[in-house]
């Protein structure tokens, strides 16, 4: 299964998935015109020269897009994968035969292969770290304290992984500095709200091949995934519960006219629950020991923690597969649970991941963070940075500007207007 050629070191599922993955990756590309330019940028000015980088990411035809405008920098690129069941085989076939972009990833690889591969990339000796949940920037501080001096720097993709910074910060590990990609607008405004909100509700049509509407959704987090995954829901007709554990977000719920509720009340009545809360057992045992018999429950936050599937597997008394990713828990109270996708990124898992229109913005992001780390070597302190404003603005402009939509401009009186506090009524 695994072919590793010496040309290029990789560990791909089958290189002769290529011509499928670069059909696949063209025509993802028809959505992303913001990294298209971009990488037609970095072809002639080379940011990257030079510069050894590691991606750990969803290894699918978006983010192929990313590796290729990185090598299109001049980058030193080598690609594992975020998470073991994220992995679009033919993609990483494809940028390893057309590429040669080292590619170690494929779909279905357990964790010790996945730890494997964290070391591989760590090999690279990274000069810059692209990373999705922290994993590889956690591996660099707690086994390769030696290679952070060739770390100008890491940007990362997604909430968790920005908490683990955070986290990191705060016990003073993170000597170096971080991007951080998810908080710039044009990432989370649009990738964790419309891309998660569409595509795990893809995930479970296409793994159950359920009606949504009419059925009660019960969703845990009104985050910006939660808020994305819970509205399109309503949308498809379904009855959406959420609960929440900040005030604030409950409010927003309840205005946004939805019911609120905490877990052990809205467990009885769902049909199916989804997490996206990035935090641990948001679903365990005593949920699952009053759920209707044959609910479904999956999740589309970053590990595969919210769901408590330790507690399920020891109240159960047989577990088997019906569908793909799907699978029937019977509890010995002799009703049954059904899990998607192993309790992974429903998303990915079952699904493509976010629309390639979605994820043309977040590289964006990516591929601007990678630049201006090497712009500013040296001058960065340690800690976890925003993506600059002026950053944001031209990657939403950008896209406007493909999808042909044209925005006024402040008139030189509204921006006297709006420079002055001595005007009033
Ligand atoms: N599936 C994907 O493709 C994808 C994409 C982007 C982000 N993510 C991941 O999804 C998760 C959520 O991301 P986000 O951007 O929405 O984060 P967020 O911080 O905006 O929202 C998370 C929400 O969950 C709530 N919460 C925390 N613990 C809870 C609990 N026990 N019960 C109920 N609510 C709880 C928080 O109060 C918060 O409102 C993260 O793990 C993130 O990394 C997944």
């Amino acid at each position: 299964m695994t072919v590793t050629s010496s040309r290029l070191k990789h560990e791909v599922k089958d290189l002769s998935f290529a011509p499928l993955g670069r059909q696949r990756i063209e025509w993802a590309g028809r959505e992303m015109p913001v990294l298209r330019q971009i990488r037609d940028r970095f072809a002639q000015e080379k940011p990257l020269s030079g510069i050894r980088l590691v991606a750990c990411c969803h290894v699918t035809t978006e983010t192929a897009h990313l590796a290729i405008a990185l090598k299109a920098a001049g980058a030193d690129a080598l690609l594992i994968a975020s998470n073991p069941l994220s992995t679009q085989d033919d993609v990483a076939a494809s940028l390893v035969a057309d590429h040669e972009i080292p590619v170690f990833a494929y779909k279905g690889e357990d964790n010790e292969t996945y730890s494997r591969h964290l070391q591989i990339a760590l090999d690279h000796r990274p000069n810059i770290i692209i990373d999705d949940g922290s994993d590889v920037v956690a591996t660099l501080i707690q086994e390769r304290q030696h290679q952070i001096a060739d770390l100008i720097g890491t940007t990362e993709e997604t909430t968790t992984g920005i908490v683990r910074l955070k986290a990191m910060l705060n016990d003073g590990v993170l000597t170096f500095p971080a991007m951080n990609v998810n908080d710039a607008d044009t990432k989370h405004f649009f990738d964790n709200r419309y891309g998660t909100g569409q595509s795990t509700l893809d995930g479970i049509i296409r793994s159950t091949n359920i009606l949504l509407a009419g059925k009660t959704i019960v969703v845990a987090g009104y985050g910006w995934c939660g808020k994305g995954t819970a509205l399109r829901a309503r949308g498809m007709g379904a009855n959406v519960v959420v609960t929440e554990v900040d005030s604030v977000r409950a409010i927003e719920a309840v205005m946004d006219g939805l019911r609120v509720l905490p877990m052990a009340e809205a467990a009885p009545l769902g049909d199916i629950f989804i997490t996206v809360t990035g935090n641990k057992h948001v679903i365990r045992a005593e949920h699952f020991e009053v759920m209707k018999d044959g609910a479904i429950v999956c999740n589309s936050g970053h590990f595969d923690i919210e769901i408590d599937l330790k507690s399920l597997g020891a109240t159960s008394t047989e577990v088997r597969t019906v569908r793909n990713f799907t699978q029937e828990y019977r509890l010995q109270n002799g009703k049954s649970v059904v899990v998607l996708g192993e309790g992974r990124l429903i998303n990915l898992a079952a699904a493509e991941g976010h629309p390639s229109a979605v994820m043309d913005m977040s590289f964006a992001n990516q591929a601007l963070a990678c630049e201006y780390l090497v712009k500013n070597q040296g001058k960065l302190e340690p800690g976890i940075h925003s993506i600059p404003a002026e950053v944001d603005r031209e990657i939403a402009r950008l896209k406007l500007q493909a999808m042909g939509i044209a925005i006024d401009t402040l008139t030189p009186e509204q921006i006297e207007y709006t420079n002055s506090w001595t005007s009033g009524t």
